[in-house]
């Protein structure tokens, strides 16, 4: 099921990220959130639908949901129709929120680690853990300054909780994550977002000095690593064989090709889309199976066909 809404207004937060305040078109509140959620927005264009994840960074208590969106270079789909044809009174569909991150209810210490535009899933988590008493501290990294996304309302209202580090600065600081969570309390979760490799860096840190995996928490976003425009591939399902051209998901195609796989991320965290592989090889591009179920499975919204691939149409899981 899916949201109408439209765009109430837009903000430029720095150079490259613009904010934007959605409201229900029919003026309804939208749904509450659990503190770390994320929307898929549905936004029209002339090549059809364009759907991206993107991180709550606020619900107002009018029922208003805020995003922030970076412009990534060489964009041509997401981030670039969001940047340049996104105005107040735009109309699109969201879904409802849905949550990749959580805070853990039960942790003693909540330590967030943020890169960049990777501050957005923690701001209603560090609210949450404010409001509620919690033993919170955020490390968050970024060029300079005023790149750095809300940065005057971190520096407001999580002022000691909060350490600011600046790559390209004076002091040319980078987030020591393995001094810091060498630090922490037995009984700490770890959050981290932000790029694939700082990700993976503070989880190995992490893995390292003994944190259990299940206190360690992670949010990826695409990136220009995952490649969407590669080459084209054929998919067979059952005797049927569909073309997927390079600039084209996986998961849209079989969608569009009435098998309706059930999805949330869109960015291969979270494991909803998984499909069963009978024959080819595949191009995987995600962050959640094991190396073992890649021998297996595959997840569309992010991996692809080498050539020719076959799915095994019985274990579809269709909505
Ligand atoms: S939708 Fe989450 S992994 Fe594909």
């Amino acid at each position: 099921m899916k949201i109408p809404v439209s765009v109430e207004s837009v903000a430029m937060e720095t150079n490259d990220i613009k904010r934007f305040r959605i409201k229900h078109r029919f003026n309804e509140p939208l749904p509450e959130i659990h503190p770390g959620a994320h929307i898929l927005t549905y936004l029209p264009s002339n090549e059809g639908v364009i759907i991206r994840p993107y991180s709550l960074t606020n619900r107002t208590t009018d029922g208003r949901y805020e995003i922030a969106i970076k412009l990534v270079q060489k964009s041509r789909g997401g981030s670039f129709r969001w940047h340049h044809s996104v105005t107040v009174g735009t109309e699109l569909e969201i879904s409802f929120p849905k949550n990749i991150l959580k805070p853990e209810l039960l942790g003693r210490h909540h330590v967030f680690y943020a890169a960049g535009i990777g501050i957005t899933p923690f701001l209603t988590m560090l609210h949450w853990c404010k409001e509620t008493g919690r033993s919170f501290e955020l490390h968050y990294g970024a060029s300079i300054k005023e790149e750095c996304l809300f940065y005057g309302y971190l520096k407001e209202s999580f002022k000691s909780e909060t350490r600011f580090y600046f790559s390209r600065e004076r002091r040319k600081e980078r987030i020591d994550y393995y001094c810091s969570l060498q630090r922490h309390p037995i009984g700490t979760h770890v959050y981290i977002c932000g790029p694939p490799s700082f990700i993976e860096n503070i989880i190995n840190a992490a893995k390292n000095l003994g944190y259990p995996r299940e206190r360690i928490h992670f949010e990826a976003f695409r990136s220009n690593q995952i490649k969407t425009k590669t080459s084209p591939f054929k998919v067979k399902i059952e005797k049927k064989c569909v073309p997927v051209k390079e600039d084209q998901v996986l998961l849209d195609v079989l969608n569009e090709n009435g098998l309706s796989i059930p999805y949330s991320c869109r960015v291969g965290q979270c494991g909803t889309c998984e499909i069963t592989v009978k024959k080819g090889d595949v191009l995987h591009q995600d962050s959640f199976l094991t190396e073992k179920e890649k021998l297996s499975f595959m997840l569309p919204c992010v991996s692809r066909g080498k050539g020719l691939i076959e799915i095994d149409h019985n274990s579809l899981n269709l909505i």
